[in-house]
Parts: structure tokens; sequence; C-alpha cells
């Protein structure tokens, strides 16, 4: 009679390649400022909300340690070393000893200086394909703890459930969202986050809401909750902003900007048609959904 143990499963061998790795860009469906720690990041309240428009990745496991990067359609930040994937899968690397190289090829959409998250998104999806590629198994938290040091919003983008989220961004509880449609609009013109938040005419004071009252509201009133702290600032450093906030104002659509723009947002009803014609060149804008769940989680 054979042993036991060579009956037992052995590990599942990691595969070599992961093709079409997504990852979604989030809005904030309100963000309040309501402190500063001693370091100079902000403590904030807000509600991280994934989706449907996406970057997506290739990754391929390579000998030898080396992270390299294209970029598939000139979107990515133009130096490898600079682009959070690069950086994602160092600190990867450096926490675990790991001497395992990757290819990332990176097909860019959602708009860069936008508030979206898209470069946090892709270092969080970067992490976790890389964690199956090189065979790494590290827990969520793990994984987590390098994120945060990558960036305050790709904790987010790891949990991969919309979230309220406090702290600087790593305090996460999953919150459940109706289904429902977004007017996404991008200036041509962006704005630098560290711009914003140094910024001394920056409110930082917001008195603390209550996920409770949150999660009590209607769909309609849940998403025209609360205010962003960041978007009266954002919109001095950027005039995009405020002809964006009003075209949508004409449209009769209450926007609001997402993160720290200068991407703006506005729920549509199930019946409303929008004439995007009006939007000069250089614009861009898009429907969108929210996500029932990040899709690596399903
Ligand atoms: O962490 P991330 O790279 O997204 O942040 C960019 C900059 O935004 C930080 O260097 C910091 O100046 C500012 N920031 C902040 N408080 C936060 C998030 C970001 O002050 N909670």
């Amino acid at each position: 009679m054979s042993s036991t143990s060579s009956w037992a499963p052995s590990p599942p061998c990691p595969p070599r390649a992961l093709y079409d790795v997504p990852a979604p860009a989030k809005l904030n469906l309100f963000l309040h400022i309501t402190g500063r720690r001693p370091d100079g990041y902000h403590l904030l309240q807000s509600v991280f909300m994934l989706i449907d428009w996406a970057d997506t990745l290739h990754l391929q496991r390579r000998p030898g340690g080396h992270i390299s990067r294209e970029d598939l359609n000139g979107d990515a930040p133009a130096l490898p070393e600079h682009d959070l994937v690069v950086r994602a899968a160092q600190a990867l690397q450096q926490a675990t000893g790991c001497t395992w190289g990757a290819h990332i090829a990176l097909d860019k959409r959602i708009p860069q200086e936008a508030g979206m998250g898209g470069g946090s998104s892709d270092a969080a999806s970067c992490l976790l394909a890389l964690n199956r590629l090189w065979g790494l198994r590290l827990p969520l938290p793990q994984l987590m703890t390098i994120g945060l040091q990558l960036g305050a919003d790709v904790p987010f983008f790891l949990g991969g459930h919309h979230a309220w989220v406090e702290g600087i961004g790593e305090q996460l509880q999953p919150v459940p969202l109706p289904p429902a449609r977004f007017l996404v609009l991008k200036p041509p013109s962006g704005v630098a986050t560290p711009d914003i938040f140094r910024h001394p005419a920056l409110q930082r004071d917001c008195t603390l809401a209550d996920r409770h009252d949150f999660l009590a509201l209607d769909a309609q009133a849940l998403y025209q909750y609360g205010h962003n702290s960041l978007q009266a600032v954002a919109q001095q450093l950027c005039p995009d902003i405020g002809w964006g906030l009003h075209w949508l104002q004409q449209q009769g659509l209450p926007g609001r900007m997402t993160g720290s723009g200068s991407a703006l947002f506005a729920p549509l009803a199930n019946e409303t048609d929008i004439d995007l014609g009006t939007l000069p060149p250089g614009w861009q804008a898009k429907i969108c959904r929210n996500l029932s769940a990040h899709p690596l989680q399903a």
C-alpha cells in the first residue's frame, strides 16, 4: 500500500506568465481631510469605489532578477524606474529575497493625474500577479504593508472591494454599494497630488463622519454624500476643473472631483442621455459602472 504522503497533492506549479491582468480605476464618492500626521501625511475619511475603467498588465516570469517594463500605448510614465509597477516588483523582491525577474507590459487606459488611482491600481495588480508568478504565497496583510510604502491608495486596490477608508488610506472597511452608472470626465490638464496636499489654503479640519449614517442613506443620497476637501484648492491650480463642474451643472448633473483630481464624475439616473458633443477637444468622457468586486477577486 502506498504511503499517504505519495497521495498528498503537490503544491500547484506557479504559472510562467499571466496575461490580461486587470487594474481597475476608483472614484472617491467623497473625501474629507480630518487632520495631518507629524510626517505631513493627511488623515482622511473617504469611500473608494471600484469602476469599470481599467488598465491591463501582461506579466512574464524571467530568470536573473531584472524587472523590465514595456509601455504598450505610450501613456505610461516615460522612465520605467518611475513606474509604480516596476517599484512594486522591486519592493516585492526586497521584502522576500526573491531572485526571479519579470517582464511587465502595461496597457495604460486610466488617465494619469486624474485622482482615479491608475498607478496605485497597476502596482496592486502587479503585486498580486507576481506573488503568484514567483510562487511567493505572501498573505494579503503583508502585501498591504508593501503596498502602503508605494502609495497611500495601494492597500485599497489590494483589498479588492468598495471601502470606507480612514487613516492615510490604509484603514479599510468593506462597504456595499448599489449598482450605478457615472459620467467620468477628464480635462486635458492634470494636477500633481503633492501640490494640493501641501497647499496652505487646504481645509484640513472636517468633522468626523459616521460610516453607519452613510450606509443608512438611499442610493441617490449615498452618491451625493459629503464633499471633496481637495476640490477647492485643485480648482485654483487647474481652472479646467471649474469649467468641467460648470459644464456638468449645465447638463443638470451634480458633479464632483475624485481624489486629488483632475477627473470629475456625476451619478447618472438610468434614463439620462448625455450629449458629449459640447465638450472641447482634449477632454475624455466615459460612462462607467461601479464593479461588484475587483476582477482579480472574481
Ligand atoms: O501616497 P501617494 O504617493 O499617493 O501620495 C502622494 C503625495 O500626496 C504624498 O507624498 C503626500 O504629500 C500627499 N498625501 C498626503 N496624505 C495622504 C495621501 C497623500 O499628504 N493621505
